[in-house]
């Protein structure tokens, strides 16, 4: 109970948390998105800041709404990465002095080799079809698995639609252990599901494929009983 009001333990730390979803750019007018609000990784740093963390937000496209509660925390610095590109590199200038890292930003797994420099026409495709090529982003958490520095506590998130037969711990313990983290946050998702809402459903599992945090309740709920996994982590590794 302690945990949840914020007890400063995480004083002095240096807390990098990434949120929303990156764009990649098509043309001068137009990108490659997903749904993520941001609202529950800024829940997250927000969380980290009560227990007195300095903390990095990286913020991919988040509205002024959900980002004015962080703006206002003098806690939170906020670094903008509209794209996996500028993900990679603020994770690259922010993450090695951090000791804990939470990868909540929903990264574009794909982008275009080159983005066009004049808008795409149809007059330019062999309408009624457009082929665009598109080529894997690096994986950023992967990056930090292979890079990581001493005592770094490295967080994965996932939001999952599994399908008939499977269930979301098991996807998130499969992804947990290809993604070499220690903790990963999963909750389901779907087309009415998970987005933009105020309400989430997050477990968090460890090294150990255990279940170590199963909380249902808004975004603040969750990110606090998320941190307050990170922080047990912490004290004893
Ligand atoms: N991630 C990342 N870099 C990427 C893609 C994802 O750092 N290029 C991070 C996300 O921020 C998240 C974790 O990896 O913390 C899991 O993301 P997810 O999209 O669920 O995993 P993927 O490995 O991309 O698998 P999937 O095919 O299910 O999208
Ligand atoms: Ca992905």
């Amino acid at each position: 109970r302690e945990l949840l009001r914020g007890t400063g333990e995480a004083i002095g730390q240096h807390w990098l948390v990434s949120a929303g979803g990156t764009r990649e750019p098509l043309d001068p007018v137009r990108f490659i998105g997903n749904r993520s609000s941001g609202k529950q990784g800024v829940e997250v740093a927000l969380a980290a800041a009560r227990h007195g963390a300095n903390v990095t937000l990286l913020a991919a496209n988040i509205s002024q709404q959900i980002l004015a509660p962080a703006q206002r925390d003098p806690r939170i610095r906020i670094v903008e990465t509209p794209s996996a590109e500028d993900l990679e590199h603020a994770v690259r200038e922010y993450g090695p002095d951090a000791g804990v890292i939470v990868m909540a930003a929903a990264v574009a797994d794909y982008r275009t080799p080159q983005k066009s420099a004049t808008k795409i026409t149809k007059e330019s495709a062999d309408a009624p079809v457009l082929r665009l090529e598109l080529v894997e982003t690096p994986d950023i958490l992967a990056g930090l698995v292979e890079r990581r520095s001493a005592g770094q506590t490295l967080v994965g998130f996932a939001a999952e639609t599994p399908s008939e037969g499977e269930t979301l711990v098991q996807r998130a313990v499969a992804k947990r252990r290809r993604k070499g983290a220690d903790l990963l946050a999963a909750n389901e998702v779907g087309w009415s599901r998970g987005f933009e809402q105020d309400d989430n459903h997050l477990i968090v599992i460890d090294v150990d494929d255990e279940v170590v945090a199963d909380v249902a309740g808004t975004k603040r709920e969750t990110a606090d009983a998320l941190v307050a996994v990170i922080l047990g982590h912490i004290s004893a590794p």
